[in-house]
């Protein structure tokens, strides 16, 4: 599949990417991983001391909180596209710098240009500021936006219900919504799809705004 032999493409290149400082001290880059028609794709912040080590996203305690989230859901890892903002390890799991973000951007753009997913979870502020950028993730954690095609849900970090007992609540009930928007999100394309078709004079104009619903 064309897709997948693209994401493998920049797979490669990432393993052996020397564009910013962070190439220095990793000991295992970690692109992503899920399949390459991924209808849901789910960027997070940055490797961790795990993910260094196995070159795979979120298979720390993160890692397992997540899977627990998007089996709440209703969906299963195998079936979403996980990667980060950037690529390798900050060490001592520090804040991404604005120079590596920049550095690494091209990679993530890349790889959402060749799985076209319908909606993009992104987890914590690092992520959600590629979309949104002067939001406050405690402001817009849970809700959803229409952009360009697809749906945009900022969530909170997983990291964050593991370290803050008090925001595990909202977390959890924030990803039980996903069900909805995944409807949402399928309805509001094929409108779409349909609406770029020829016929579309004919069809009545019941067009949604689909911001922040
Ligand atoms: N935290 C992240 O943001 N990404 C990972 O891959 C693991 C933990
Ligand atoms: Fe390259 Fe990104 Fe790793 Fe920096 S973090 S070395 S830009 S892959």
């Amino acid at each position: 599949m064309e897709s997948e032999h693209t994401l493998m493409e920049i797979a490669q290149e990432i393993s052996q990417c020397k564009k910013c400082g962070l190439a220095g001290t990793r000991k295992n880059a970690v692109p992503g991983e899920g399949p390459s028609n991924a209808e849901i794709m789910l960027i997070g912040e940055g490797p961790g001391f795990y993910e260094n080590e196995q070159g795979r996203p979120f298979v720390g305690q993160a890692g397992k909180f997540l899977n627990e989230l998007l089996k709440n859901g209703g969906l299963n890892r195998e079936d979403v596209f996980i990667t980060n903002v950037v690529k390798c390890r900050p060490p001592g799991n520090r804040d991404p710098q604005d120079v590596e973000l920049a550095a690494c951007a091209g990679y993530l753009e890349r790889q959402i240009e060749a799985i076209n997913p319908l909606i993009i979870l992104t987890l914590g502020r690092f992520s959600m500021a590629r979309y949104f950028q002067t939001a406050k993730i405690s402001a817009i954690h849970g809700r959803a936006s229409w952009m360009d095609g697809r749906l945009i849900v900022a969530m909170y970090h997983p990291a964050a219900g593991l370290h803050q007992p008090n925001l595990k609540a909202d977390i959890m009930s924030d990803f039980a919504l996903l069900p909805g928007f995944i409807e949402k999100a399928r309805s509001e394309r094929d409108r779409q799809q349909a609406e770029s078709e020829p016929a579309s004079e004919d069809r009545q104009e019941d067009a949604t705004q689909l911001s922040f619903f």
